[in-house]
């Protein structure tokens, strides 16, 4: 349980095809059977206007200039934030999220063009500076995440067909994030097995239940 609310909210990131999806669906069977209620969200796209937002930032086929999706995954965030999360965080539900603001600073500030400290600072007036009590960042080298989503053999949406170096940025950007903010952040090795990875992210929930 946090100071701030009677839930808990814990959030994943990690490069495209680090298994976030995976290990949510997880954290969600355990939690649920340990009699917690759950709510598995993410971003973008975690509310209806997010699911808007959504489909302009992953699949606009035209230029997104870097300023404009920034303000795009903001604006998702904070109505996602107060219309969703904030709610279920009130009811003491726990709060599983698919990406959050560490995506934006990795994303559009490190991978792009943008000054990170104004994208960090950008997201926490969306989201009236919401931070999780737990962030699991599920750290993979982008040549080996590549090949997963290779042999998953799927369309890339716009981000997943950036070129390695970019997911490489990225990539270090959320090893500096975790660097900075230890309390937060669980690191763990994508390339470990599921289970394994499971494990390690339950040992650093049960704590806080
Ligand atoms: P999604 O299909 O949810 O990808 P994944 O399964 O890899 O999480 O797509 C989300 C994409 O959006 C992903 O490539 C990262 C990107 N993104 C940002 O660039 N900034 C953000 O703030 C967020 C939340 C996501």
């Amino acid at each position: 349980m946090s100071p701030e609310h009677p839930g808990l909210w814990v959030t994943l990131e990690g490069g495209d095809g680090s298994g976030k999806t995976t290990q949510a669906a997880l954290l969600s069977e355990w939690l649920g059977a340990q009699g917690r209620t759950v709510l598995h969200t993410r971003e973008p796209g975690g509310s209806e206007v997010g699911v808007l937002i959504r489909n302009i930032v992953l699949h606009h086929r035209g230029e997104v200039v870097p300023r404009a999706e920034a303000l795009l995954y903001a604006a998702d965030r904070a109505h996602h934030v107060a219309t969703v999360v904030r709610p279920a965080l009130a009811r003491g539900e726990v709060v599983i999220q698919d990406r959050y603001l560490d995506s934006s600073v990795a994303y559009q500030g490190s991978g792009r063009v943008l000054d990170p400290v104004e994208i960090r600072d950008l997201s926490l007036w969306a989201a009236e500076d919401a931070l999780p009590d737990v962030t699991v960042l599920l750290d993979i080298d982008p040549a080996a995440a590549r090949r997963r989503m290779d042999a998953e053999d799927r369309p890339f949406d716009r981000l997943e067909a950036e070129k390695v170096d970019f997911h490489t940025r990225v990539r270090e950007a959320y090893l500096g994030l975790a660097d900075a903010e230890p309390e937060r952040f669980l690191v763990v090795d994508a390339a470990l097995a599921p289970d394994e990875i499971a494990e390690r992210i339950r040992s650093r929930v049960a704590p806080l239940l």
